[in-house]
């Protein structure tokens, strides 16, 4: 059964195969000792906005068992079995789906309690559904976001759905398998006006999302509370961090997957149990989710993306090296760093100003003294290839602020009509502080103005916006902030110092679209969007705005930075996850600070620091201000080199990461994935997240503790070759020791896989013009197959005006066919010099290129694991003719 045809049904809400929800009903009219008789992993908390004691708990008609921890593990107070809150009415079918009228079925215990509901389904495609509940009497602040419209119903739906009436209850479950992946029946739905929860059952432990935590890949299902409130909060285990993205990915038996994403941006709680099910507890808008039926992993990625957005294509220079500090203290100190990063032959692309450029940390000023040459030194920069990058804090000198330049008063102006609560001032940096209300379009205006006019005189590439949670040194505002029920709500959710305005602005504080008590943690999309709007608009080219707060949807506008790190092995770890994370959030340009951002580095962590950062997307060696340097310069010969071969080996692999980032922007793609992705059937993948995967080919097995010379990582059944050609694995889907000197990071190109590579160089520009090289890696049968994505590397919408070269590699027979898919002026210049083929099982004979001998290979027979391997040639492939064929004749 596909779905509900006719309201009948309402009194038949078992699907086929999902006992569950049978249990969740059948106990209505039993003996209330028995109603409670839940285990205590099943058990829903009834008293969740304030611990009740007995005669409080049940006067809700609920459950009271008092044991354990309060608060860590099972509920005190618990709803019993069958706990009527809403019943469903007159279920009609739609065009797009079905609606139905839900009513109160006793007053409810919460003020503001919502006595009537309208749900409305909307099957929207096969693999993904709508459904939202209102209340239909009054206008409720709802996520201005855009989102796809819903058409008429989709034929030949993923999903079966059910309802259950009275309680009511909405089951999803997967049609080709009966798995019940959603069933909101397990606990009563909670409605009031600063009180929204919603329950589900979950078909397995593995559950990934609800960012944005320091954790692990896969959640803990035993009793966590994850809250979702941006805020300006170093990482930490189990507190509400920069961003909230309110999505998850559960793993089913088979390697299956879906998705759910709760589109709401109020302050809230999602709490996760062993039953396992999942609760939402939101503090205001409405419920409004989306479900992905995938069926795999990947695909739930990209119909999340879908819905929220693809990613924006960052410029080809955005993916080379990028150097900062706090304490880069004048454009000499500036200008000593990038010489230093040169005469020590490392590539760099990008240098950054932290606050140190500002005149008394004013946004849009520079410090006529220790910045002097400021416009020159980014002039001087661009000459030699490089890219500039300054820090932009989004809090805005207040009303005794003076302007930027003699004469101007737009600050002034834009702040008294366009800032956050107007007259109330928090204190950042500068002092007294205003914030731009980004969800007012005239802000827009003004932020595009500001930075034009800074842009006049310091032509900057890209922008780094900081503090946009937003933060605040002090609580509220400066005068406190009133007191009223956005300030004070009934519950507030699990946020760090314990309220809504602990590190912010006050929660009632009025924006354009609404209260800040709804738009707070959308702070940092709305100033993404306005910053990248803004660069398109200065520059005309790509933009590049990387931001610490995020929400879902940030990805189309800019990349992430994962906050202020500590510098140490922990965190190394947990920027692997963080990473992997983000990805299936649909912002895959992230990274953490190398070699850590918080307290002094050593060396041995700031070596395998950067060779893991060679794989972050975002590339970034960030220190704070005090700390010991941490510029790859800084340290022994020996880490020098090491740190070099890993920024060399990201240069050679940019063609390849570039191709990747194509594919997350025009196809809702991950770049960094985990090994879940491409390997869901095989659930030893799962939980793995001390590994990272480039998209479907490459490997990478960092090494993240001290002390260390062997890694362990997990190789999925199937030939895995070092990237470097001198060992082959032959897994069968096993843990396997590698070697790890302090030297080396082990990357390993997955058979069936051609990877495009390009020689080095110090920058892009440079790197942009090298051959590129292909490695060719052979599955047992002999076959590969991959890509290359080429445009300029910066202008805007190249793939959507169709400005681009493609190329298609296919290896097969003893041949490697190039096919050129797509060219464009780009291909210009672009030489194939080498190809790597892994995997040849006998020394060839000949080798020829287009027909033509080809004399200049050689083949290595020499190499430990697979002493039959390694084929290198050199056709004489010119620009505009990559179409071609290199065949390897056997002897
Ligand atoms: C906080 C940011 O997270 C950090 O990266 C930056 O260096 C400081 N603000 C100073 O601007």
């Amino acid at each position: 059964m596909a779905a509900l045809r006719a309201p009948a049904l309402l009194r038949a809400p078992v699907p086929p195969r999902a006992p569950v929800l049978l249990l969740a009903l059948v106990a209505a009219a039993a003996r209330v000792p028995e109603r409670c008789e839940v285990p205590p992993g099943d058990r829903f908390d009834c008293g969740a906005e304030r611990p009740l004691a007995r005669a409080g708990c049940e006067a809700r008609g609920c459950c009271y068992m008092p044991g354990g921890p309060r608060g860590a593990g099972p509920p005190w107070c618990f709803f019993p079995r069958g706990y009527r809150s809403y019943r469903a009415e007159n279920l009609t079918a739609t065009d797009a789906g079905y609606t139905a009228l839900l009513r109160r079925c006793a007053a409810g215990f919460l003020p503001g309690d919502v006595g009537t509901l309208r749900l409305d389904v909307a099957l929207e495609t096969r693999a993904r559904l709508r459904f939202t509940l209102r209340d239909p009497a009054s206008r409720r602040y709802e996520v201005p976001l855009e989102t796809p419209r819903a058409g008429a119903r989709a034929p030949g739906a993923l999903y079966g759905l059910q309802f259950s009436q009275d309680p009511f209850g909405i089951v999803v479950y997967r049609e080709a398998t009966g798995t019940v992946l959603l069933n909101t029946s397990v606990a009563p739905l909670l409605f009031a006006d600063q009180f929204l929860q919603i329950s589900t059952s979950l078909p397995s432990r593995f559950i990934a999302g609800l960012g944005e935590h320091l954790t692990s890949l896969m959640l803990d299902t035993s009793w966590t509370k994850i809250t979702l409130w941006n805020r300006d909060m170093a990482p930490t285990p189990q507190v509400n961090l920069y961003g909230s993205h309110p999505f998850y990915l559960a793993m089913e038996e088979g390697g299956l997957a879906h998705g759910v994403f709760l589109l709401n941006s109020n302050a809230m709680d999602v709490v996760l149990q062993p039953s396992p099910a999942l609760t939402w507890r939101t503090t205001g808008g409405i419920l409004d989710f989306y479900v992905f039926l995938g069926p795999d992993p990947k695909s739930v990625v990209r119909q999340y993306l879908d819905v929220v957005g693809y990613p924006f294509m960052p410029p080809y220079w955005g993916l080379g090296f990028h150097l900062c500090r706090w304490g880069y203290s004048s454009t000499a100190v500036t200008r000593e760093v990038v010489l230093n990063m040169t005469a020590a032959r490392f590539p760099l692309d990008v240098q950054w100003n932290d606050l140190d450029y500002m005149d008394a940390k004013r946004d849009f000023t520079f410090n006529k003294k220790t910045f002097k040459d400021y416009p020159d030194m980014v002039r001087d920069f661009h000459q030699s290839g490089l890219r500039y990058i300054m820090i932009v804090v989004s809090d805005c000198p207040g009303f005794t602020s003076f302007p930027i330049t003699e004469g101007s008063d737009l600050l002034h102006k834009g702040l008294q009509t366009r800032a956050v609560g107007r007259q109330d001032l928090a204190v950042v940096w500068p002092g007294p502080t205003a914030f731009p209300d980004f969800t007012n379009p005239e802000t827009h205006e003004w932020w595009y103005d500001m930075l034009k006019e800074f842009h006049d005189q310091v032509p900057f590439d890209g922008m780094w916006i900081d503090m946009n949670e937003p933060s605040n040194f002090v609580e509220g505002s400066q005068e406190g902030c009133p007191s009223n029920n956005l300030e004070n709500p009934p519950y507030v959710p699990g946020v760090f110092g314990g309220r809504l305005q602990a590190g912010t602005i006050c929660a009632s504080s009025q924006q354009y679209l609404s209260s800040h008590y709804n738009l707070h943690s959308l702070y940092g999309l709305t100033e993404a969007i306005a910053s990248h709007n803004a660069l398109v608009r200065i520059r005309g080219k790509r933009p590049f705005v990387i931001s610490r707060s995020t929400f879902a949807g940030h990805g189309r506008y800019a990349g992430h930075w994962t906050g202020d790190v500590r510098s140490d092995w922990e965190q190394l770890y947990y920027s692997v996850p963080e990473v992997l994370l983000f990805n299936l959030f649909g912002v895959p340009l992230v990274g953490a600070d190398i070699c850590g951002f918080a307290s002094d580095t050593t060396e041995e962590l700031c070596v395998r620091w950067t060779q893991l950062g060679a794989f972050y997307p975002f590339m970034r060696n960030h220190n704070d201000h005090g700390n010991r340097p941490q510029e790859p310069f800084a340290f022994s010969p020996a880490a020098q080199d090491a740190m070099r071969r890993a920024l060399s080996l990201r240069y050679s692999l940019l063609p390849y990461l570039y191709t990747l980032f194509h594919k997350a922007h025009s196809a809702g793609e991950t770049v960094a994935r985990p090994l879940f992705l491409e390997f869901p059937g095989d659930p030893n993948t799962w939980a793995v997240d001390r590994q990272l995967l480039w998209g479907a080919g490459l490997l990478v097995t960092p090494v993240l503790e001290a002390g260390r010379t062997k890694v362990s990582g997990y190789f999925p059944a199937g030939t895995w070759y070092s990237l470097a050609g001198d060992s082959t694995i032959h897994s069968k889907g096993q843990w396997i020791l590698l070697s790890a000197p302090l030297d080396t990071i082990n990357v390993h190109v997955r058979a069936g896989h051609i990877l495009p590579l390009q020689e080095p160089a110090f920058r892009t520009a440079e790197s942009r013009k090298k051959g590129i090289t292909l490695i060719v890696a052979l599955t047992t049968e002999g076959f590969a197959r991959g890509d290359l994505f080429w445009d300029d590397g910066e202008s805007l919408q190249t793939f959507e005006s169709g400005d681009y070269t493609q190329l298609l590699f296919v290896a097969t027979h003893g041949a490697l066919l190039s096919e050129l898919l797509r060219t464009s002026s780009q291909a210009d210049g672009l030489l194939l010099k080498a190809v790597t083929v892994l995997g040849v099982t006998s020394a060839p004979r000949r080798v020829l290129a287009n027909g033509a001998l080809v004399g200049d290979f050689s083949y290595r027979s020499d190499t430990q694991a697979s002493p039959l391997e390694g084929e290198r040639c050199c056709p004489p492939w010119a620009p505009r003719s990559w179409q071609g064929t290199v065949a390897v004749e056997p002897v």
